[in-house]
């Protein structure tokens, strides 16, 4: 499974990728809010720092509702660097806009999905990765990983290329969980990532190797 972090935060982008085990960066409107980036032309150059740092795929979402305005901005997104994956939407004129840029060969994200019908029009549409929100459906009371299993299940069937991107991962358990789901990558929070780190064992069992070589070693 390949692991992205979900963030527009450069610092912690920094953080994971010096981990090395970092695939890419998803980001949205909101997280790109939260750095206070205003404006396209901003936008556009935090995308190309985030691309200058991690050398994977990086999902630049579109701010455009209508076809057209998602086509223009796409198109200049993905212009922006080879890394650039265009994320859209999960509408009617978002998966026209998957199927477009899908003939041209840019690569996709298709965001905001919650359910298999609408992950089956993104694959058919073309999109290179779906976004299914775990933590999301979680918070209504449904199950985010059950819909992850089920797009997984139904992609591997028919076959669909379209890769699998948990999404909305709140907790290191939700990463687990997408991972025996079979999703292809999981987006994550920094938090999370590191997270899955915490062992109470490793860090009882590295004190008693330190503590037992410094007997010996005065
Ligand atoms: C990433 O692609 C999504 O936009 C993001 O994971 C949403 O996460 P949230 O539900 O925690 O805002």
């Amino acid at each position: 499974m390949k692991f992205f972090i979900d963030t527009a935060n450069l610092e912690q982008i920094r953080r994971a990728h010096s981990l090395g085990v970092l695939d890419g960066v998803t980001t949205n409107p909101s997280l790109m809010a939260k750095e206070n980036i205003r404006g396209e032309e901003a936008c556009c150059r935090h995308y190309i720092e985030i691309c200058n740092i991690v050398d994977g795929d990086v999902s630049a979402e579109v701010i455009s509702t209508d076809f057209g305005g998602m086509v223009r901005e796409g198109e200049r997104l993905a212009g922006l660097h080879p890394n650039i994956v265009v994320k859209l939407p999960c509408t009617a004129d978002g998966i026209r806009a998957v199927n477009y840029f899908s003939g041209k060969g840019i690569r996709t994200n298709c965001t905001l999905v919650f359910s298999v019908g609408q992950a089956l029009l993104a694959a058919k549409a073309g999109a290179t990765y779906v976004s299914p929100f775990v933590g999301r459906l979680d918070d209504i009371s449904e199950d985010g990983v059950a819909l992850v299993a089920h797009i997984v299940r139904v992609y591997r069937y028919y076959g669909y290329p379209t890769q699998v991107l948990a999404a909305s991962i709140r907790h290191t358990q939700h990463i687990i969980q997408c991972l025996d789901a079979g999703a292809d990558v999981a987006t994550c929070p920094l938090a999370a990532i590191e997270g899955l780190l915490n062992h109470p064992l490793t860090d009882q069992g590295l004190a008693k190797f330190l503590a037992d070589h410094a007997k010996v070693n005065r």
